[in-house]
C-alpha cells in the first residue's frame, strides 16, 4: 500500500475563517479526497519570537538546523515540516508584503542556513528540494496589481526554498476584501482544488 502524502499547512492570516484560511481548507479538503493527510498550522495560534540576530544558530555546520536560544514553538513547527512531504504557506499582502506574523516565521528560517561568522553569505544546510509546496496569497488589490507592486509570493516561495520544497503552483485571490465576509469565487475554489490534488498526487518522500 502506497504511503499516504503528508501535507502541512502554515497560514500567517491574522484572521480565522478569512480568505486565506478557507482557500487553504479547500486546498487541504481536495487533497484528503485523494487520499493525503493533512494538518493545518495558524501561526496566530503559536507563540513565535522575533529572532534576536544573535545568529547562534547559524554557527555549527551539519544537516541539522541550528539551534536557537529562544523558547518558543518554532522548533516544533519546523520538526513538523521536517515530517511533511509538501506545504502549503499562506498570507495575506499586508503592506505589499507578507503579514508580519508570516514575516516573524520566514526570519525565524534563518537556522537553515549555515553562516558562521567572518562569511559573506549564508550556505543552505540541505541540498536540494525534496518537497512540494502551493503557495497561496490574498490582496485587496487587483491580484495583477498587488503581483506587480508586492513580493508576497516572492517571500512565500523563498520560505518554501528555505524548508527544501519545491514551488508547484501558486493561488493568488486578488480584490479579497470587497466585503467583511467575502465569499471565494467559484474559479477560486476551482484552482484551489487542482492544487490540492496536484500536492496529493506526488509521491510521499518516505517512498521516494
Ligand atoms: C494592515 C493591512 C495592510 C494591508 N495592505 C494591503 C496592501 O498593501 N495591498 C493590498 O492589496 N491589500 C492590503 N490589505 C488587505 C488584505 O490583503 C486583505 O484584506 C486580505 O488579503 C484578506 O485576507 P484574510 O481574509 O485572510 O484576512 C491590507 C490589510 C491590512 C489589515
Amino acid at each position: 500500500m502506497n504511503t499516504p502524502i503528508n501535507i502541512l499547512a502554515i497560514v500567517g492570516s491574522y484572521r480565522k475563517a478569512g480568505i486565506i484560511e478557507r482557500a487553504v481548507d479547500e486546498i487541504l479538503a481536495s487533497a484528503r479526497e485523494r487520499g493525503a493527510v493533512t494538518r493545518k498550522i495558524s501561526l496566530l495560534d503559536k507563540r513565535l519570537a522575533f529572532c534576536t540576530n544573535c545568529r547562534s544558530c547559524t554557527q555549527v555546520a551539519g544537516e541539522n538546523y541550528g539551534v536557537c536560544i529562544l523558547d518558543d514553538d518554532m522548533d516544533a513547527l519546523l520538526q513538523e515540516v521536517d515530517r511533511a512531504d509538501a506545504l502549503v504557506l499562506a498570507s495575506p499582502m499586508n503592506a505589499g508584503t507578507v503579514t508580519a506574523l508570516m514575516k516573524t516565521f520566514i526570519e525565524r528560517l534563518v537556522c537553515t542556513a549555515y553562516w558562521p561568522w567572518g562569511t559573506p553569505a549564508p550556505k543552505a544546510r540541505r541540498a536540494g528540494k525534496s518537497k512540494r509546496a502551493v503557495l497561496v496569497a490574498s490582496s485587496a488589490a487587483p491580484g495583477f496589481l498587488a503581483r506587480l507592486t508586492g513580493d508576497v509570493t516572492k517571500r512565500l516561495k523563498s520560505a518554501a526554498t528555505m524548508l527544501g520544497a519545491e514551488t508547484i503552483g501558486t493561488l493568488f485571490i486578488g480584490l479579497a476584501a470587497q466585503q467583511q465576509h467575502q465569499e471565494l469565487s467559484k474559479t477560486t475554489i476551482q484552482k484551489a482544488h487542482q492544487l490540492g490534488h496536484k500536492l496529493a498526487a506526488g509521491k510521499s518522500a518516505r517512498e521516494s
